[in-house]
C-alpha cells in the first residue's frame, strides 16, 4: 500500500494569513480614528460626562462645536436647555452668573428672561434707540428709547364717554378701545380711561414730580423718564372701572375681565404682578399697551411680558 503525501503549500497561507491580519489592522485603526476623533470622545476629553454628552449631541453643530473648544461649564446644558436662551447672548448669561449667583442655585429661567431684556445692565445705563420700523410693535423700556422727544401725528380726543376729561390717544388704539369698552360692557362692566397718550412734556412733569417728592428710585419704579414711556407713544392706556383707582382697581371683577379679555381687543397687560424685575416697573393693573390682535394674542398665549417677547421674538 503506497500513500500519497499532500503536500501543502505554505506560501498562499501566509500571504492569506497576512492579509486577514492587515484587514484586521486597518478596522482596529478605523475605528480607533472613528473613537479619537467623534464628537463623544472630544466632549468626555472636557470632562462631560455620558448623560451630559447625550444632552449636547440632541442640540446643533454650533452648541456642539462650542462645547467642544471651550473648557467644561457647569452652566452650558441647564443654559440651552432654556426654551427662551439665545445664543448671541450665551457670554452674558455666563457673566450674569458669575456675578449675581456666584456658588448659589442658579433660577436659570430668571436668567434667560433678566439677560434677553437687557435688565442685566442698570436701567437707563445701556440705551438704544426703538425701532420705529416695527409700527404697533415697537418695545419702549428703560433700555429702548423714542426718538428725542418723538410725538405721533394721528393723536385724536377721547370724549368723555369713554375716558376723563383731556384723554388723547392714537386713532387706531382708539377704535380698538371703543370695540373693548363695547364688549366691557355686554360682559356687564364700565371701562374708564385715566390717562393715554402724554407728550415728552407731560411725562417729563410726572417724572419730576415723582422725583421731587420722593427720590429717583422712587420715581423709576412708578413712571417712565422721557423718551422711555410708552404713554408717549400713543399707544398705551391707563383703565380703570369708575371710581376705582391704582390701590384697589386690582381687586375689582372689571380687572379680571380686562385682564383676562384684552387681548381679544388688541391690548396687553403690560406691567404684570410678579415681572416687576423683568418689566422694571411695579405691578400696573391699569397699564394696558396696544399691540393689534394678532400680535396681542401671541404675547397673551406666550405668558411672557411684552420685554421678553420682543427679544426672543422681534429683535433682529
Ligand atoms: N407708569 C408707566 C411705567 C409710565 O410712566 O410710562
Ligand atoms: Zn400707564
Amino acid at each position: 500500500m503506497s500513500y500519497t503525501k499532500r503536500r501543502i503549500k505554505k506560501g498562499p497561507i501566509i500571504i492569506l494569513c497576512m492579509l486577514v491580519l492587515v484587514i484586521i489592522l486597518v478596522v482596529i485603526g478605523i475605528n480607533l480614528y472613528k473613537k479619537y476623533t467623534s464628537d463623544e470622545y472630544k466632549l468626555s476629553e472636557k470632562g462631560y460626562k455620558e448623560d451630559e454628552i447625550n444632552e449636547i449631541l440632541k442640540f446643533d453643530e454650533k452648541y456642539i462645536t462650542y462645547a467642544i473648544n471651550h473648557d467644561y461649564e457647569d452652566d452650558f446644558i441647564p443654559l440651552i436647555k432654556e426654551k427662551y436662551f439665545l445664543w448671541k447672548n450665551y457670554d452674558k448669561y455666563i457673566k450674569y452668573i458669575d456675578d449675581v449667583y456666584g456658588n448659589k442655585k442658579v433660577d436659570y429661567d430668571k436668567v434667560i428672561a433678566l439677560v434677553n431684556v437687557g435688565a442685566n445692565n442698570e436701567p437707563y445705563t445701556h440705551t438704544k434707540k426703538t425701532n420705529m420700523d416695527k409700527g404697533y410693535a415697537i418695545l419702549v423700556n428703560k433700555y429702548n428709547s423714542l426718538p428725542d422727544k418723538y410725538a405721533p401725528e394721528d393723536i385724536v380726543e377721547m370724549s368723555n364717554w369713554y375716558a376723563y376729561p383731556n384723554n388723547r390717544i392714537r386713532k387706531d388704539v382708539y377704535d380698538a378701545f371703543k370695540e373693548m369698552s363695547e364688549g366691557a360692557k355686554e360682559a356687564g362692566y364700565t371701562l374708564i380711561v385715566n390717562s393715554s397718550y402724554r407728550s415728552y412734556e407731560e411725562q417729563k412733569e410726572i417724572y419730576d414730580d415723582y422725583e421731587d417728592s420722593r427720590g429717583k428710585e422712587y420715581a423709576d419704579t412708578y413712571a417712565a423718564r422721557p423718551d422711555f414711556s410708552e404713554h408717549q407713544t400713543g399707544l398705551s392706556l391707563d383703565i380703570f372701572s369708575p371710581g376705582a383707582n391704582m390701590s384697589n382697581f386690582a381687586e375689582t371683577e372689571t380687572f379680571k375681565w380686562l385682564s383676562e379679555n384684552c387681548y381679544k381687543y388688541g391690548f396687553i397687560l403690560r406691567y404684570p404682578e410678579g415681572k416687576e424685575d423683568i418689566t422694571g416697573y411695579s405691578y400696573e393693573a391699569w397699564h394696558y399697551r396696544y399691540l393689534g390682535k394678532e400680535l396681542a394674542k401671541k404675547v397673551y398665549d406666550s405668558g411672557l411680558t411684552y420685554d421678553e417677547y420682543y427679544a426672543y421674538y422681534l429683535d433682529d
